[in-house]
């Protein structure tokens, strides 16, 4: 590995390259070599963050606020846990601010996830039959957000991966149906390509307003995008006509 100065706009800048290994094919030379650069990945390191991701809900969040304290959050595919830090937070799941409602926040991924203070976190595929079933169970009751960073490894094929997309934000959408609290929220990362046009549809139906963002945290070269659904109206609304005022968000472009 070698370092290299460049100088910009009066700037020092330090750009790590890194150079081709024996073994190392060139795009996990250049994943290293991006990632080593990309100012998310420094900041998050030296926040304390478990990765880049962290920035994307916290941008979303400053945005739309709604991790408030007190909020009951469920976090689906957390791992490794940037957002589940920020939401734990952000809603005083610890009870660090006495003068604020304490929040919880529960988390679930395929993946194993090193324990969160202030967060129950459990191991799980979230498109198993039993699986609703089970985060309803850890849950107890109502959520205020329920939040999806799913994403299934990408398999190089962008119509297989947009798909797969969709059934996980499908997953995570009926079971926000089914346990939002009226008024809460709903975000989820989709990829651009089209075949999301029926779920905005039921959004705008369900939620007061929806919102179609890129948050400034996600790679501009990446076809993700997220949704953020404010303000559900309850489980009434099954199909038929919306119900008024759904806006998207005037700063977003549509996804695709
Ligand atoms: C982009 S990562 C999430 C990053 C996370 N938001 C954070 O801040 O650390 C996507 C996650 O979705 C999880 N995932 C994909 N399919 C899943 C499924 N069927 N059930 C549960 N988690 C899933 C993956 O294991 C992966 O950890």
């Amino acid at each position: 590995m070698s370092e290299k100065q460049t100088s910009g706009r009066g700037q020092r800048e330090l750009r790590v390259r890194v150079k081709t290994a024996k073994g190392r094919k060139l795009s996990s030379t250049l994943w290293l070599e991006r990632q080593l650069n990309d100012p998310y990945v420094i900041r998050a390191k030296k926040e304390g963050y478990r990765g880049r991701a962290a920035y994307k809900i916290l941008e979303l969040d400053d945005k739309y606020g709604f991790l408030k304290p007190g909020a009951r959050v469920v976090d689906l595919g957390c791992a490794p846990g940037g957002w589940c830090q920020v939401a734990v937070a952000r809603v005083n799941a610890l009870g660090q601010n006495p003068k604020k409602p304490v929040g919880t926040v529960l988390g679930v991924d395929l993946q194993e996830v090193e324990a969160i203070s202030g967060a129950e976190i459990h191991q799980l595929d979230f498109l198993a039959d039993d699986a609703d079933a089970k985060v309803k169970g850890w849950l107890g009751g109502r959520a205020d957000v329920v939040m999806s960073d799913m994403a299934a490894a990408a398999s190089g094929h962008k119509a297989t991966d947009h798909l797969r997309i969709v059934a996980l934000v499908e997953a995570a959408l009926a079971f926000a149906f089914d346990v939002l609290e009226d008024d809460g929220t709903f975000v989820a990362k989709v990829l651009a390509g089209g075949a999301e046009q029926q779920m905005q549809t039921m959004l705008k139906k369900n939620f007061k307003k929806v919102a179609n963002v890129k948050p400034p945290a996600s790679r501009a070269d990446s076809s993700e995008k997220f949704v953020v659904a404010m303000g559900f109206r309850g489980r009434q609304v099954e199909g038929g006509e919306g119900q008024g005022d759904a806006a998207d968000d005037p700063d977003a472009g549509p996804l695709g």
